[in-house]
């Protein structure tokens, strides 16, 4: 069977074929014009995935020595994330389902994260807590099956990736954040300044906006004209994110404690955040946990993971209509009864 992944929720537009439940590609093309910005402006990413979107697929197709007819199923991101971003990839997919008579599957775009762990080699197993960390998401699951997700915990503010996006506008570094604070970071001292950890009655829940302010506050204080040496721009940075893993940490680790899980799964753009990962890989060790962090290309928005979920789906029996319509945002309370 050959599957057809379609991703454009946000600024990548990602193109992967999966053929005989073996990736053959996994096309992933980023907007970095956006850096420009400051942050991604909508109008400018849906023009940028139109334009794109018909080359990725040749290439795709190409790749994996096959033609559009020997693709069976058709699947494309269907939420969350930018509505006119969105279209473009569910149209364009709807579009080629319907024309070559083919079976449509929208993906959620948070589900292809959680199940992303299934495109590496060596696999989560289930029951297995997922840690989604991404610029729009911030949650903690319990995944225990290909249907059943049941959410432990989530942001009460910003995600992760987006608090990350924020301190790095802050220090003068521009978008996205993630990439340029994990660099600075290595070059500083993450015990020089103690950045809070948010404690919150909901034990699983995380919060990320008090840290930011104080980031502000911290640097209203102590640089009143703006201007950061370098070293001090490092140890910002560097504390920043060691706040961050701890926020991550603490709560995964309560979890590990009350729910016998066989595995952890790290997904999301903020996976790719090298201290991140490596506290992650020793918090499995110590707990005696399998873990499944994907590798940079899937971790970042793919289509892999989107092809990977919609064959999942369309195995299950899934059917969908051609007016299947995109969301923008996540439905509430959609982990809890999949
Ligand atoms: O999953 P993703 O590609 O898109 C969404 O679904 O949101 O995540 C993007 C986020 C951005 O906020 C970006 O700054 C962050 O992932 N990110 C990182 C790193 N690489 C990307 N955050 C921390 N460290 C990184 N190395
Ligand atoms: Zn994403």
């Amino acid at each position: 069977m050959n599957v057809l992944g379609i991703e454009s929720s946000c600024d990548e537009t990602s193109v992967a074929i999966i053929s005989d439940n073996e990736l053959k590609a996994n096309l992933i093309s980023s907007q970095h014009f956006h850096n420009k910005y400051g942050g991604v402006v909508p109008e400018l990413s849906s023009r940028a995935h139109l334009q794109i979107v018909t080359p990725l697929l040749k290439e795709a197709l190409e790749n994996s020595s096959l033609r559009l007819k020997d693709i069976d199923v058709i699947c494309a991101t269907a939420g969350p994330g930018l509505i006119g971003a969105l279209l473009v990839g569910l149209t364009f997919a709807k579009g080629l389902a319907f024309s070559l008579r083919k079976t449509f599957i929208p993906v959620d775009h948070i589900e292809g994260h959680i199940y992303s762990g299934f495109i590496m080699e060596d696999k989560p197993e289930f029951p297995y807590l997922a840690v989604v960390v991404s610029g729009g998401h911030t949650l903690l699951l319990l995944v225990e099956s290909f249907t059943k997700i049941v959410k432990l915990g989530s942001t009460v503010d910003d995600a992760a990736g987006e608090a990350f996006d924020k301190v790095a506008k802050m220090l003068g570094m521009g978008y996205p954040g993630g990439p340029k604070i994990q660099n600075a970071s290595l070059k500083g001292d993450r015990n020089k300044i103690d950045f809070p950890v948010a404690e919150l009655k909901d034990l699983y829940n995380f919060s990320f906006s008090g840290l930011k302010t104080s980031v502000l506050r911290y640097i209203q204080k102590n640089y009143p004209d703006k201007k950061i040496p370098e070293d001090d721009l490092n140890d910002i940075a560097a504390s920043f994110q060691f706040a961050v893993v701890r926020a991550l940490v603490k709560n995964t680790k309560r979890a590990l404690d009350y729910y016998n899980v066989k595995s952890i799964s790290l997904v999301g753009g903020v996976a790719a955040n090298s201290e991140i990962r490596k506290s992650f890989i020793d918090l499995a060790e110590v707990n005696g946990k399998k873990i499944i962090i994907p590798r940079l290309e899937f971790c970042g928005d793919n289509a892999a993971m989107i092809a990977f979920r919609g064959q999942k789906l369309y195995e299950a029996g899934n059917r969908y209509t051609y007016d299947y319509a995109p969301y923008p945002a996540l439905p509430e309370g959609l982990y809890s009864d999949l």
